[in-house]
């Protein structure tokens, strides 16, 4: 995979080793949807891709996740724009017209888990997941049924077809396109993910998504589930050291709440030894797919999901640290709750990974955030935060984009100063570059509250 900013170094003889054609996808849309700001950084990236290469351009219209028809799109309007900036395709196809070449490649998918997988998302969501679909898409264009006749709404099918393929796409699409890669190389055409290039850009645009947009699956795909990031690692180690620090009596911390969880279940599993029998971890999050994922991995229903968070458990209790996936089941309550109506005074501990900063692009907001958030520590009651430097925005999930205010470690310190005494760390970033764009490092705050 390549990033933003090294489009330059993309040769095409690289991708197509001999005088092939190339394939450019760009200006991916969804008939729910109208040419936006993403379009046009896309298409920037298309310019700037080196002269001299035989390519084919082309636009694939989603109508099958959205479910909306093109009747409902106005793809006159669309391809004006795209004339307007210089970004005129060779062919336009719709997705519904290649979904039903997804079965033959699950068919010959090898990996028995991978193959079940998605069978079962067919059964029960009466669709194709877009890993599949995007596998299928890229077979197709390099041959491996042939090359048929496929009615396009714009231009003509042979020009789908070609000897490599770049595809250009908002950042926020990479978790889909990874997934892809790896179902193609676990069919008979495995050989061809070699023919496959991207070129990822910051996914940005003027309105912030639904919170219920936010992929909780997508979001610990990509951040948690993959593997243990040397970012996390370092948060983990600080958070234990500082605690540990700290002379904690177990029943001082009986109410403990994680604010703005998401699906992030490590907080918990940091808190999960200073939690009585009888205490309870309130699991608080404004978006209901973040709550459902929760409820399922707290359950045992997400076997796949579950696993992460025994990873999580295993490494941190590798640190001798006595982190507990039974406590955190046997004593979370999850439940819809908002930052910025938390009752007072409520708990003996509070968590909160990457909320007061990530929820809004407003530092006004930030601070509102973690007043509600600090009032409801109790005096002498602990607090342990984690913040983004510097970060732009994010996504969690295909073509989302939530808010973010990039703040400074200096700021940081500033704000919690005022409530007690803390222990601070700066985390710098790491490598993971489908994290979010931007970020300069996280910060980690442990404290506790004055009287
Ligand atoms: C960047 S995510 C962080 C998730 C998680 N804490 C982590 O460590 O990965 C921000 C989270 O804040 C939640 N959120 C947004 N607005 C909120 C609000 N007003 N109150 C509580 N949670 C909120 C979102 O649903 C999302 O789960």
């Amino acid at each position: 995979m390549r990033n933003r900013g090294m489009s330059e170094e993309i040769s095409a003889a690289e991708l197509l080793e001999s005088n092939g054609i190339l394939g450019i996808e760009y200006a991916h849309v969804y008939t729910d949807q109208q040419f936006s700001k993403q379009h046009r950084l896309g298409i920037a990236e298309l310019h700037r891709l080196p002269d001299g290469v035989v390519s084919s351009r082309v636009v694939l219209v989603d109508d099958y996740s959205t479910g909306v028809s093109i009747d409902r799109f106005d793809m006159t309007a669309f391809l004006l724009n795209l004339q307007r900036n210089d970004a005129v395709p060779d062919v336009v196809v719709l997705e519904s017209e290649i979904a039903h070449y997804c079965g033959s490649v699950i068919d010959s998918i090898s990996d028995s888990k991978l193959k079940r997988r998605i069978v079962s998302y067919y059964r029960t969501r009466g669709r194709y997941p877009c890993s599949a679909l995007v596998a299928t898409w890229y077979l197709l264009r390099l041959g491996a049924f042939g090359n048929p006749i496929i009615p396009c709404i714009y231009g003509r099918s042979d020009k789908l077809y070609s000897d490599a393929l770049l595809t250009i796409l908002p950042d926020c699409f990479v978790t889909s396109e990874v997934d892809a890669l790896n179902i193609i190389a676990q069919t008979d055409y495995s050989s061809m993910t070699r023919r496959i290039e991207h070129i990822y850009f910051e996914h940005q645009e003027d309105v912030h998504s639904d919170w219920d947009d936010f992929d909780a699956e997508e979001y610990v795909a990509r951040n948690y589930g993959r593997s243990l990031l040397a970012e996390d690692r370092q948060i983990i180690e600080f958070v234990i050291s500082a605690l540990q620090e700290m002379t904690i009596e177990p029943v001082s911390t009986k109410i403990v709440a994680d604010i703005g969880v998401g699906p992030n279940l490590y907080p918990a599993l940091l808190a999960s030894p200073l939690i009585p029998h009888d205490g309870t971890i309130e699991l608080i999050d404004i978006a209901e797919r973040n709550l459902a994922y929760l409820r399922a991995v707290i359950e045992g229903e997400n076997n796949d999901h579950s696993a992460v968070w025994e990873g999580f458990e295993e490494y941190i209790r590798s640190l001798g640290y006595p982190a507990d996936l039974g406590t955190v089941r046997r004593s979370a309550s999850v439940r819809k709750g908002n930052i910025y109506e938390l009752e007072p005074n409520r708990y003996d501990m509070v968590m909160s990974f990457f909320v007061g900063e990530s929820i809004t692009d407003r530092v006004s907001e930030f601070d509102r955030a973690t007043t509600t958030l600090m009032a409801s520590v109790k005096p002498n009651g602990l607090f342990v935060i984690a913040h983004m430097i510097g970060s732009r925005g994010y996504f969690a999930g295909s073509d989302t984009f939530f808010p973010a205010v990039g703040l400074t470690m200096d700021q940081i310190r500033q704000k919690y100063e005022e409530y007690g005494e803390c222990r601070y760390r700066m985390i710098p970033r790491g490598g993971n570059v489908s994290a979010r764009k931007g970020y300069k490092g996280m910060a980690v705050v442990v404290g506790q509250k004055k009287c």
